[in-house]
């Protein structure tokens, strides 16, 4: 054998593999045959919540700085290491099939013992969650959520809290988008002009039913004054607007493939917790969680209310139609393109 770096070593496998203890081996109780299942594929989940955060981590790091180089790899990273996060979302969403090979009386005979135990402790998941930018506040339950931790471990999430989330370093991106600030891509128009006649195609767009839309546009898109209770400002929401209307030219792709990827993330956790409700629905009924919550009915809550990016989302009801669109100026145009 060749010197050098032997596998089972760097990969410190005899932590990983003596990392299962099941508590129905324990003295004067009975070996529970699914408890071992039920222990590895929790860690695997955690395993894959470590790299999910590491992505994060590294993209809220890239956002942090004051200006991303439209000549530089940022961007692309950023949507590459989101599209990685996405696609173990998805594993983790199928991994939901093999804890149901799990029945609801294989897991009754370990389930007491795991007491007060429950993926609702999973510091990971709450700490992925604040990071992307789920507030206290808007959490289902409220304090609650972290009622079952250890008090270190709830001031974890706390510190956490208090960093800036990804949603809203994105949000001072967008706010940072040169297009609409330099006049010098505005000659022949301006802005605002621009602004007011998407309002009037728009207007025109809306069916009888959806006139309202309109008071909602100019609110959460015209106004100056942000409200407390959005992630995105008006400014932040205008240049999301104009990435998802003018996406075809080159410099807006990647910007307009960043904010598809949030709600790629979104929709994969909710599909995640969606899974997992039903998955408890089916393996424990409607009986109380481990962690104490209401069980099924605490997920279905959480899952209504858990998103994090569906203000990006809910930009889509101001778009119109393609061929509708306001021509850019030439400079503006030149800009986005690749400056014929
Ligand atoms: C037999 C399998 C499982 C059952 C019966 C189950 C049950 C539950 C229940 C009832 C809750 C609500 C809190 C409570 O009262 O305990 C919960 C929360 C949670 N579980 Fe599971 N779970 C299972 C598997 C998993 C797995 C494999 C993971 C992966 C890490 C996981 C992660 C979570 C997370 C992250 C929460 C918190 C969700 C939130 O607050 O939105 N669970 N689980």
């Amino acid at each position: 054998m060749k010197d050098g770096v032997y596998y089972s070593e760097y990969l410190q496998l005899d932590k990983i593999l003596n990392a299962q203890t099941l508590e129905s081996d324990k003295p004067g109780r009975e070996h529970a045959h699914d408890e071992m299942l039920f222990i590895v594929i929790h860690q695997s989940y955690e395993l894959w919540f470590k790299q999910v955060m590491y992505e994060v981590g590294s993209v809220m790091e890239i956002f942090s700085k004051s200006k991303i180089s439209d000549n530089s790899p940022d961007l692309y990273m950023v949507h590459h290491r989101l599209k990685r996060v996405v696609n173990i979302m998805h594993m983790l969403v199928s991994k939901i099939d093999i804890i149901e090979t799990m029945t609801p009386l294989d897991f009754l005979d370990f389930r007491d013992l795991l007491r007060p135990a429950s993926g609702f402790q999973s510091i990971q998941f709450k700490l992925l969650e604040a990071a992307l930018g789920l507030k206290m506040e808007n959490r289902h339950g409220k304090e609650y959520y972290i009622s079952q931790l250890k008090p270190e471990d709830a001031q974890i999430i706390r510190d956490a809290e208090k960093t800036k989330p990804l949603i809203a370093l994105i949000n001072e991106w967008l706010e940072r988008m040169p297009f609409f600030d330099d006049t010098a891509y505005w000659k022949d128009t301006n802005v605002s002009s621009f602004w007011e006649k998407y309002k009037e195609i728009y207007s025109a767009s809306l069916a009888d039913g959806e006139k309202n839309n309109l008071a909602v546009f100019e609110k959460q898109l015209l106004s100056e004054g942000s409200d407390p209770d959005w992630s995105l400002s008006p400014k932040a929401r205008r240049a999301a607007l104009f990435i998802m209307l003018y996406r075809d030219y080159p410099l807006l792709q990647l910007p307009f493939g960043l904010i598809n990827v949030l709600l790629e993330i979104d929709e994969a956790i909710s599909i995640w917790r969606y899974r997992h409700m039903s998955m408890v629905h089916r393996i424990i009924g409607m009986r109380t969680g481990t962690g104490g919550s209401t069980g099924k009915d605490y997920l279905s809550g959480a899952l209504a209310k858990h998103h994090i990016f569906s203000e990006f989302a809910g930009l889509t009801s101001f778009l119109i139609e393609r061929n509708k669109l306001p021509q850019l100026s030439q400079e503006l145009r030149s800009k986005l393109g690749f400056g014929e």
